[in-house]
């Protein structure tokens, strides 16, 4: 029988796993679970004998492949994949998935929340200003992208984006500005909000040059992936320029230094909130089922990563 293994060191809600259950049960698969493990070795004795995997942040590394000798399939329950070693599937012939989209209106609100609790001053008391009529940029207009530019107009922002493979006539259509580069949104907006995925040309490439030419009292608000961010590059202007925000919901490596220098100028989350909603848990874990029954019963590929 076909087995499917839900391995996850953060675990679904437990309505998500239920709804996993029944999609893989009605299938005629078996479902086993590997929640909250501390050790990789807990990991690499569960893999042996499954045919597919679905996964939240847990990494699915050479060895993990290695392990799994049945294994045809790993769905990243989410749209982020970094987690796992596409080179490494591919050479295995596993097919590897994310769920684009499931979580985008989670991360979306959380922009906002986020954005509201900066401009008032983190509720402090003093007078802030206001979202309307402020020029927002999205960097990358994919899905979370176009969810924040269809929060933003609710707003009443004047909105502008740019995308390195979506075409300008897509992003107009949507209401919103298209720039014709990252630099031209940097210099145009008041807020930039980071939609881009962790790539070897985007890691570190908000850097010092970039966020230099952002107008007076600008903010930068990062939802997408830490590794985009020049830690360095950044702390290093906001040294220099005493009107720049930076808002985070992935916590830098340097958060001790951040906080403490940036004092009233300077907010990540705790922990990575973005995605989680009991929504976007539910949709991903399930989507993340249904593409595994799909691939395994009818061949469909249409969300694999590593093609
Ligand atoms: N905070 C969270 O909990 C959370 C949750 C979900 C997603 N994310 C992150 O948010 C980001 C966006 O996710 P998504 O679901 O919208 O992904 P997506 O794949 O739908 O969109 C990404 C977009 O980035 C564009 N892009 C790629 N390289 C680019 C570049 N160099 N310059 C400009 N644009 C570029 C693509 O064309 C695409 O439109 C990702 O980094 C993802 O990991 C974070």
């Amino acid at each position: 029988m076909t087995k499917v293994l839900v391995a996850t060191e953060k675990p679904f809600a437990p309505v998500a796993v239920e709804g996993i259950k029944k999609e893989i049960e009605a299938a005629g698969f078996e479902l086993a679970l590997l929640e909250k493990y501390t050790e990789k070795a807990q990991l690499l004795d569960a893999v042996k004998d499954v045919d597919a995997l679905i996964i939240r942040s847990d990494k699915v590394t050479a060895e993990v492949l290695d392990a799994a000798k049945n294994l045809k399939i790993v769905v990243r329950a989410g749209a982020g994949y970094d987690n796992v070693d596409l080179e490494a599937a591919t050479a295995h012939n596993v097919v590897v998935m994310n769920t684009p989209g499931q979580n985008s209106n989670a991360v979306a609100e959380l922009v906002f929340g986020m954005l509201v609790y900066a401009v008032r001053n983190f509720y402090n008391g003093k007078a802030g200003t206001e979202l309307k009529g402020k020029k927002l940029g999205i960097l990358a207009f994919g899905q979370v992208g176009r969810n924040v530019a269809r929060i933003a107009a609710g707003f009443g922002m004047d909105i502008y984006a740019y995308d390195a493979f979506c075409p300008a006539d897509a992003i107009e259509a949507a209401g919103v500005h298209a720039v014709a580069s990252q630099a031209e949104l940097f210099k145009t907006c008041d807020i930039v909000s980071l939609h881009i995925p962790a790539t070897a040309e985007t890691k570190q490439s908000i850097n010092y040059d970039l966020c230099s030419t952002l107008k007076k009292g600008a903010i930068i608000i990062n939802t997408a992936r830490k590794e985009v961010i020049d830690e360095a590059g950044l702390i290093k202007l906001m040294e220099e320029r005493e009107d720049l925000k930076y808002i985070t919901d992935i916590m830098p490596d340097a958060n001790d230094e951040f906080a403490s220098k940036f004092e009233g100028r300077y907010f990540s989350t705790p922990k990575k909130m973005g995605a989680q909603t009991a929504e976007a848990n539910i949709n991903a874990g399930i989507a993340a089922a249904k593409q595994i029954v799909g691939f395994i019963k009818e061949g469909i590929t249409k969300f694999q990563v590593n093609k």
